[in-house]
């Protein structure tokens, strides 16, 4: 059992750090927001996670968990696990500050250590070359240490998804270690293999290799997504065919495998439009043609308008309709907006004039902090529907696969469904309501 210190606490470092606690280890997690810091020690997670508050509060009560915003209480670690947030800057590089910043302070604090060596491991998704380059020159300046002697650094991406962030933390597929010396890889390959078991499946490599295998991973997910969309659009102009019988057939050819094959309203969230993009940025400063993968943005930033083109044909005039949007969130089990499509099929909608309600199981938070007051917020989906003239489905929540015909026709002025996520069954509609979904022949 180690001490563990996990540097940024968002969805990536609490996970980690709690699931790390949760077996016993001794684990501090520092965040620089203090706000943040104290919702966290009072035994409250500060978004939404499955299974997270459980979670905080054993390791709490157990003492396995503490955290702070001052990086003293890192002090004779093991570890140092570094996952701050990697935004992307306007031109589509990474923003590395906060990489930067953690660095410096890490590289204070192991220097006043004297327990050697600590392994520093570089989890935030960071763009090839950057454990190397950057991170290593500071931990060595501000530590006045030399790293492989005095400490050591590995770059350990993470493949967690929002939602599912502690069962993916606690079954991963594989784990990737990069090190450039052999002793931290060693050291930090011998911790995941007494924390998931000696058939877990670890790769090891160089910290460039390890960098670039998040991406590739991200990315061709991405393309999966893009793919199947495009797929989507030729069934709409086909008639009969349903993208959904396509993706379960291919699904079943094992070269492509059955998941992340839904078509949709296109991906969101925090990773995948802005590794696509960082991606985009790095290959193009190599000379290598990105045209995949501008592809694959393109088709993702077109569906969009193409679930407002869908809105325009079943509407024909939308301008003063009421339309009600189930879901706000970029997928269910998650309150997180960010890259949402919802948020972007709401804001285009709303600029032909239409009078929109919306219905989130949890997002209704986040989402009013970035839609405000031009859109009616209802307590329910039943309210969200009452009088509307169409209801799109943006996110595939449960509760919202559980509504039935019938529901919709009780309240509707005129009930005209738009199922983006493919969450219900066309059939059972047939001859009830008007009813349109993606990679569905439109009526
Ligand atoms: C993703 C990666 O899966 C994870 O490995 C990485 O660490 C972070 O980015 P996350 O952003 O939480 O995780 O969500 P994910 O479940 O991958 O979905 C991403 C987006 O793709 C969502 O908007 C989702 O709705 C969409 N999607 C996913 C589809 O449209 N179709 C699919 O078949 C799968």
């Amino acid at each position: 059992l180690r001490n563990i210190g996990v540097v940024g606490l968002g969805n990536v470092g609490l996970c980690t750090a709690l699931c790390f606690a949760n077996k016993g280890n001794k684990v501090t997690g520092i965040d620089l927001s203090t706000e943040r810091i104290s919702t966290i020690q009072n035994g409250k997670s500060p978004f939404y996670e499955r299974n997270l508050t459980e979670y905080l509060n054993t390791a709490i009560s157990q003492g396995n968990f503490s955290c702070s915003s001052n990086y003293a209480s890192l002090l004779n670690m093991d570890f140092i696990f570094i996952t701050v947030g990697t935004p992307n800057l306007v031109n589509g590089s990474t923003d590395l500050s906060q990489v930067r910043s953690a660095s410096k302070s890490i590289a204070k604090v192991i220097g006043r250590s004297r327990e050697f060596p600590v392994v520093v491991v570089v989890k935030s998704t960071v763009t090839p070359r950057t454990t190397r380059k950057i991170v290593k020159p500071i931990l060595e300046r501000y530590s006045k240490m030399k790293m492989g002697v005095n400490f050591g650094l590995c770059a350990n991406p993470e493949f967690l998804r929002e939602g599912n962030a502690i069962e993916d933390t606690l079954h991963p597929d594989k784990v990737v270690i990069g090190f450039d010396d052999e002793r931290s890889g060693k050291e930090l390959a011998a911790f995941y293999e007494s924390f998931y078991g000696s058939d877990s499946k670890i790769i090891l490599t160089n910290t460039e290799t390890a960098e670039l295998i998040k991406y590739a991973n991200n990315v061709f997910l991405a393309t999966k997504i893009s793919y199947i969309n495009t797929i989507a659009r030729i069934c709409e102009k086909l008639r009969g065919s349903d993208v959904k019988k396509v993706a379960q057939a291919i699904g079943l050819d094992s070269r492509i495998g059955p998941k992340f094959l839904e078509a949709g309203p296109g991906y969101g969230g925090s990773c995948f439009p802005k590794d696509v993009k960082a991606l985009i940025t790095f290959a193009a400063n190599l000379g290598v043609s990105t045209e995949l993968f501008h592809a694959v943005e393109n088709v993702n930033a077109e569906q969009v308008e193409h679930v407002v083109s869908m809105v325009s044909r079943l509407l024909r005039r939308v301008k003063g309709k009421k339309i009600s949007i189930l879901g706000l969130s970029f997928k269910a089990d998650t309150d997180d907006v960010r890259e949402s499509p919802a948020i972007k099929v709401i804001e285009r909608l709303l600029s032909l004039n239409a009078k929109i309600t919306v219905y989130d199981p949890k997002a209704m938070k986040r989402a009013r902090e970035v839609l405000g007051d031009s859109i009616f917020y209802s307590p329910s989906s039943r309210e969200a529907l009452m009088d509307s003239e169409l209801c799109i489905i943006m996110t595939e929540w449960k509760e919202f696969t559980e509504l039935k015909p019938t529901d919709f026709i009780a309240v509707m002025k005129r009930p005209t469904i738009l199922d983006t996520r493919r969450i219900y069954d066309p059939w059972d509609f047939q001859g009830k309501t008007k009813f349109a979904g993606i990679g569905l022949e439109l009526e």
